[in-house]
């Protein structure tokens, strides 16, 4: 894994979709192709990375279907490109297809749910700096919190494919059942069996699920279940290491665990972004360098993937 940055192509390119699905109640996956100069840059491009889309073009569903939270502002011109990350990348006879899984937050993602088949989206990418492999470590521990799910979906693949020896333990939650981003229910019988996320399961990658209320897996949170999962298996810590995406203050948890038990951690920031290329100075994420002291990051240009001992967690 190369730092990004210093691939050049980024863009913007056509995303022609190519498939649009709904996954459960709110959640989304948009799978689009990108033509032969955009391909190389996104076949090279690394699990963590992302894409600035223009949905300004993007039509509005119709009134009925729009959440009643978003009433107000889903007729706001969308000025700025949105973040998205990966949830897979498939380069298929000479064809580069990226997939993005989404959730309904505001008026962009709203008119992106109307993308059907055919239509095209700009895309800038890949941009960032995604998960890196330091050299000796033989399990790999990925922590997703509800829509954090996307990325380390694409990191399963990519590891799968890049370092085959390595063993890998997925862990999901969400504060609800329904609020997990998976394809499958998740009814009881698939929670005993410890491969119940097909996404993970694909490449056989035992998975653990964790919900707020209990309704699906572990009642609790996701972190409850990494440190039961890590008290009962008990390996060299060198050896581990955790990548973790999702909300902060999940993240921020996962941090310390892996502090205290001395295992590598990378966890995957968010920020509001406008430019996506480090020139607003909108994204900075507070930082401690090398001597102690405070400093600040970019997400989008030194990030999104950050050591989580540089980051200083606000939530
Ligand atoms: C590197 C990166 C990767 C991302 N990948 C994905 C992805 O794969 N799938 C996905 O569904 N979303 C992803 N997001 C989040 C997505 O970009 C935002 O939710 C986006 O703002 C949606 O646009 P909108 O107009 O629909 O909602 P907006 O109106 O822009 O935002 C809706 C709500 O979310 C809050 N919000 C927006 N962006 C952020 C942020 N960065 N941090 C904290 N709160 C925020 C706003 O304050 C507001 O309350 C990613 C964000 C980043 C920075
Ligand atoms: S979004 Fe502009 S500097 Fe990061």
């Amino acid at each position: 894994m190369v730092d990004s940055q210093s691939k050049s192509n980024k863009g913007p390119f056509a995303g022609i979709v190519r498939g649009h699905r709904r996954i459960g109640r709110g959640f989304y996956r948009v799978r689009l192709e990108f033509g032969q100069s955009a391909g190389a840059a996104f076949g090279e491009s690394d699990a963590g990375q992302f894409v600035q889309l223009d949905l300004s073009q993007a039509a509005l569903p119709p009134g009925e279907v729009i959440p009643a939270e978003l009433r107000d502002c889903s007729e706001r011109k969308i000025l700025l490109r949105r973040p998205f990350s990966f949830a897979d990348v498939e380069v298929k006879n000479g064809k580069t297809f990226v997939e993005i899984l989404y959730s309904v937050a505001g008026p962009a993602s709203l008119r992106m749910t109307t993308l059907s088949k055919d239509d095209t989206v700009s895309a800038i990418g890949p941009l960032g700096n995604g998960f890196r492999f330091p050299e000796k470590k033989k399990m790999a521990l990925l922590v997703a919190g509800g829509m954090g799910a996307g990325p380390l979906i694409h990191l399963a693949k990519e590891l799968t494919m890049r370092h085959p020896q390595l063993k890998m333990m997925a862990f999901a939650g969400a504060k609800t059942k329904e609020d997990l981003p998976f394809e499958r229910r998740l009814d009881a019988v698939s929670q005993e069996i410890g491969f119940s996320l097909a996404e993970f399961a694909r490449y056989a990658i035992e998975s653990q699920t964790a919900t707020d209320d209990g309704s699906a897996g572990f009642k609790g949170f996701v972190t409850d279940c990494l440190c039961d999962w890590l008290e009962k298996n008990k390996s060299d810590s060198r050896e581990m290491i955790i990548y973790s995406c999702g909300p902060e203050v999940m993240l921020a948890k996962v941090a310390e665990i892996a502090k205290q038990r001395n295992i590598d951690c990378q966890v995957s920031m968010e920020r509001r972004m406008a430019c996506g290329i480090g020139i607003c100075q909108s994204c900075a994420v507070e930082c401690i360098d090398e001597n102690g002291e405070k400093t600040y990051k970019l997400c989008c240009k030194d990030g999104p993937v950050f050591d989580a001992k540089e980051v200083i967690f606000n939530f």
